[in-house]
């Protein structure tokens, strides 16, 4: 064959294995509204960046008459590119080839990617869209599953790892997404769960659609599955880009530094109001990250799950921290399960990648009754508890108004190596709040009082008492629990300061097989 017959072939190769399953099923995709394995690589990474390895490799299986039937590439697109200059690996399941179906060579394509990966210290980026393991090849697509996963694991905490749901995640598929860092869903073509709606209906006589057992909006309000929720592909793809660019591209990098044009110093005198006079009334706490942060940008995770607890992403002149906030807006920003388990899995995603953390306080404690105890939120409070007892990084703490109880110590406290920890002067810090503090101080005396009248006189001036008190940030000023009372419209500078300071900060955990954190 002459060399230019050569270069010919290998171009028509590479035009067929563009095709996948072929243009009838990439119509149907099309028609679905779902965009092809190659389609979403292009959106997400930098123009013409994209080296794609393995376009050549096809299925082994001869089983069942698959043996004449083979596609270029198999199923997955795999390879790497850029996102804004940096090199991310990417892998794309392609639903046009036998569904999306993993097959032993499918699963070595991606182990490749991720082994790769792991060696120069980038992030992976996984598009899933299939029907699981490949039917035709039995336990080699198992073990295929069980290579991702190993391999999941290994780079857990090393490298950053993001899966996107475009389409049907069921079986085995859904572990390696639930192994790595950050899940996305499409509002309208995706679903997870371990065991679809057929099974389940002969097994429990449950009748449930797919989208009721494992649609975005119930993986994204109920089980907790996923930290986003996407309108579109097109979004999906540019919310993985923007998210990277919080994060380091592995555990010994920093988060790349953005140019802040946004002053440090600025004063934001509506945050000197924003706290309502009375207590109990609720105000929303995403008003105050807005405020103070740069240019009011805040990329939030976890937005449809435990509402009461707000985490994400933003930056103080530039750069990148983790923001953990209660929010008094939902369930009186109290902690509990839900929310301790959210807050837990995004202190450490923080902690193992350098990311600094803001922790705004207004927790009235933990939720109380049968039903958080019987679920386990002592096990459950704890994860978070732990999460930040163990985290390393700067940890800056701000007190914007209840810290009560547990839940003080909790929230990055001092004595969980908080660095620096300041209170705004409508700070409550105490142990708990002053109707409940005087109930049990003074209830023999209460007892004793026949009238109603005079019992409601002497509570009120019971509770006044414990409110002077500790209802304020200076008795924990006193001790040195909080480091400075702070005026609240000028949080942001003084963040920046402490970020600042920080910047160079080293501390480290004894040395450890691993910890036990209570899962
Ligand atoms: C081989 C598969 C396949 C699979 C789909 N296809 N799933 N081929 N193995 N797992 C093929 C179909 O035969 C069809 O081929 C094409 O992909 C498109 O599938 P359709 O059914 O036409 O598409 P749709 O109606 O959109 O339904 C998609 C689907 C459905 C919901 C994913 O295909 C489905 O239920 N598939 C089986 C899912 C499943 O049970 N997987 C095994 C899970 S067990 P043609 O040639 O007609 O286009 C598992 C265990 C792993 O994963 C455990 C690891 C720990």
């Amino acid at each position: 064959m002459a060399f230019e017959e050569k270069i010919k072939q290998l171009l028509d190769k590479r035009e067929q294995a563009k095709l996948g399953g072929g243009v009838k099923r990439i119509e149907a995709q099309h028609a679905k509204g779902k965009l092809t394995a190659r389609e979403r690589i292009e959106i997400l990474l930098d123009e013409g960046s994209f080296e794609e390895f393995d376009m050549f490799v096809t299925h082994r299986c001869t089983d069942f008459g698959m043996g004449d039937k083979t596609f270029l590439s198999d199923g997955v697109v795999t390879g790497y590119g850029t996102i804004d200059g940096r090199l991310v690996y990417v892998f794309s399941q392609d639903f046009t080839v036998f569904g999306g179906s993993l097959s032993e060579s499918f699963a070595a394509k991606i182990c490749k990617v991720l082994d790769q990966a792991m060696k120069v210290g980038a992030p992976v980026i996984g598009l899933n869209d299939s029907g699981g393991a490949r039917i035709q090849e039995g336990v080699n697509s198992l073990a295929g599953y069980a290579e991702i996963f190993q391999r999941n694991i290994m780079a857990s905490g090393v490298i950053p790892q993001i899966s996107a749901i475009f389409g049907p995640c069921a079986g085995g598929s859904v572990y390696s997404p639930a192994l790595t860092d950050f899940i996305m869903m499409s509002k309208e073509n995706s679903y997870m769960y371990v065991t679809g709606p057929k099974v389940v209906k002969t097994v429990t006589g449950e009748d449930v659609t797919d989208a009721k057992l494992g649609g975005a909006m119930v993986h994204a309000s109920k089980s907790g599955v996923t930290h986003f929720v996407v309108d579109t592909e097109n979004e999906g793809l540019m919310l993985i880009r923007k998210l990277l660019s919080y994060m380091p591209s592995n555990n010994l990098e920093e988060a790349p530094l953005q140019v802040c044009n946004d002053p440090i110093d600025r004063l934001e005198d509506s945050l000197n109001t924003i706290i309502p006079d009375n207590p109990n009334q609720p105000y929303d706490v995403k008003d105050i990250i807005h405020a103070i942060v740069d240019e009011g940008e805040f990329l939030e995770v976890h937005r449809h799950f435990a509402a009461n607890l707000v985490v994400g992403f933003a930056r103080f002149n530039g750069v990148s921290v983790g923001i953990v906030a209660n929010q008094p807006n939902y369930m009186a920003g109290v902690l509990d399960i839900n929310s301790s388990r959210k807050g837990a899995r995004f202190v450490r995603f923080c902690d193992a990648f350098n990311i600094p953390l803001v922790t705004l306080v207004d927790v009235p404690g933990f939720l109380c009754g049968t039903g958080q105890e019987y679920n386990g939120i002592i096990t459950n409070g704890a994860k978070l508890l732990f999460a930040y007892g163990e985290a390393t990084v700067p940890k800056i703490t701000i007190t914007l108004r209840k810290s009560y109880g547990g839940a003080h110590d909790v929230m990055s406290s001092k004595q969980l190596r908080g660095d620096i920890n300041y209170a705004w002067p409508s700070a409550e810090i105490a142990v708990m709040g002053a109707s409940g503090a005087a109930a049990i101080l003074y209830g023999s005396e209460l007892k004793n009082i026949e009238s109603p009248e005079e019992k409601a006189k002497f509570v009120a001036e019971k509770e006044a008492e414990y409110t002077a008190k500790f209802a304020t940030p200076y008795e924990a000023a006193k001790y040195g629990h909080i480091d400075d009372v702070i005026e609240s419209r000028n949080t942001r500078f003084r963040v920046i300061r402490a970020l600042q300071a920080l910047a160079t900060k080293k501390d480290q955990n004894p040395m450890k097989k691993h910890c036990n954190i209570p899962l």
